[in-house]
């Protein structure tokens, strides 16, 4: 180990630093190789939603086996699309966690083999942190401080991004993940998965008739909660089924749309006032919202706030984006893990 922490430690002044980061902990299975922690050389995703569409969500056990079949030939391409050889790659990151465990192990154990047997350091990287590090990809000048919104299938939190690696949580959800609500609302509506795209779809053609609100428990507090709209929009579907009344499912959309994005848009624009930021960077697969990205955007011109979102590609699950957050664990000197590195299916924010 010391001497892998030696070599981990010259990487931090080294010019050019070539990080192969691999990302399995959900339906994608994903390997990039990253320069510099901001410029991507290749970023190959293979997504099993056709696969899991067939269920409704995503099934552990079927995303598990096919990471195992899909990780090798996706680290074969991503070198190929880079125009690197393995050789060439100066360290191996990994998604650790947070996650499902199966899908997560693949990743981890791939990435202990790789980085054994090119004997170069492993870096471990958070899932979440890496959301962050999509937008250092898309804005090569974005720097920290900013306030971060948090919002994926799995997280929903506003965070304080002092540096690279002090970030401090201002708020979170206190049930589901706005992600979580979209999903569960379009597969009540009867959308495909993954529902958070079908709903921003279907919300276009709709009106806003049902006006849902949040509760207002938590106006005074950067914590959010979804469950209550989405069991009212679930009730609703089921009390119309039954009574055989027809419901307008695109107005529904629009309406469990504009609600959360109005409260995730209003909670934001609150924490950037309270920390005196001036930057509001997004981060998550539902950061890909057209919704959201239109009221955020709106909301910061008048508040005079500087406004960034990942580009389209690197919002949902990737490699890329764990390639740039490594690099910046590495140069602070943090992330370098051992041989013994296992899958969490939980980290904390
Ligand atoms: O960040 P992500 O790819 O995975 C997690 O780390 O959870 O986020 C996936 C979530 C899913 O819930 C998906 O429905 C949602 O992001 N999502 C969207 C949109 N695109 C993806 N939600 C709303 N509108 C979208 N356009
Ligand atoms: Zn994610």
């Amino acid at each position: 180990m010391e001497r892998m922490k030696e070599k981990f430690d010259k990487l931090r002044t080294k010019k050019d630093v070539l990080i192969l980061s691999i990302e399995s902990s959900c339906d994608e299975t994903s390997i990039a190789v990253v320069k510099n922690g901001r410029e991507v050389l290749s970023n190959i995703i293979a997504s099993q939603i056709e696969i899991h569409r067939r269920f409704g969500g995503v099934v552990p056990e079927v995303a598990s086996r096919n990471h195992i079949t899909a990780i090798d030939n996706i680290f074969k391409e991503a070198l190929v699309s880079a125009n690197v050889k393995k050789e060439d790659i100066d360290a191996i990151a990994v998604t650790y966690g947070a996650g499902l465990i199966g899908a997560l192990l693949v990743g981890v154990n791939f990435a202990k083999g790789l980085a054994y047997s090119l004997d170069i350091p492993l870096i471990a990287v958070s899932h979440v942190y890496g959301h962050i590090a999509a937008n250092y990809i898309s804005y090569k000048e974005l720097t920290p401080p900013f306030v971060c919104l948090m919002v994926s299938g799995g997280h929903t939190a506003l965070l304080k991004v002092n540096d690279y690696n002090k970030i401090k949580l201002l708020g979170t959800t206190v049930d589901d993940a706005v992600g979580e609500a979209f999903d569960k609302v379009a597969r009540v509506l009867g959308l495909p998965y993954p529902g958070g795209p079908e709903i921003d779809k279907l919300a276009k053609t709709g009106k806003n008739n049902y006006k849902f609100v949040v509760s207002n428990s938590l106006k005074n507090t950067l914590n959010f909660s979804f469950s209550g709209v989405k069991t009212e929009v679930v009730n609703l579907v089921h009390n119309a089924s039954q009574k055989g009344v027809e419901i307008n499912k695109a107005d529904l959309a629009c309406s469990f749309q504009e609600c959360v994005t109005d409260e995730l848009s209003f909670k934001a624009i609150k924490a950037c006032k309270q920390q005196e930021s001036k930057k509001l960077v997004v981060a998550g697969g539902v950061g890909a919202n057209s919704r959201l990205k239109e009221k955020l955007s709106v909301a910061c011109k008048e508040n005079n706030i500087e406004f960034y979102s990942p580009i389209l590609k690197y919002c949902t699950d990737n490699g890329a984006m764990i390639g740039s957050m490594a690099y910046y664990l590495m140069k602070d000197g943090l992330g370098l893990a051992e041989l013994d590195l296992t899958a969490k299916p939980n980290v904390d924010l």
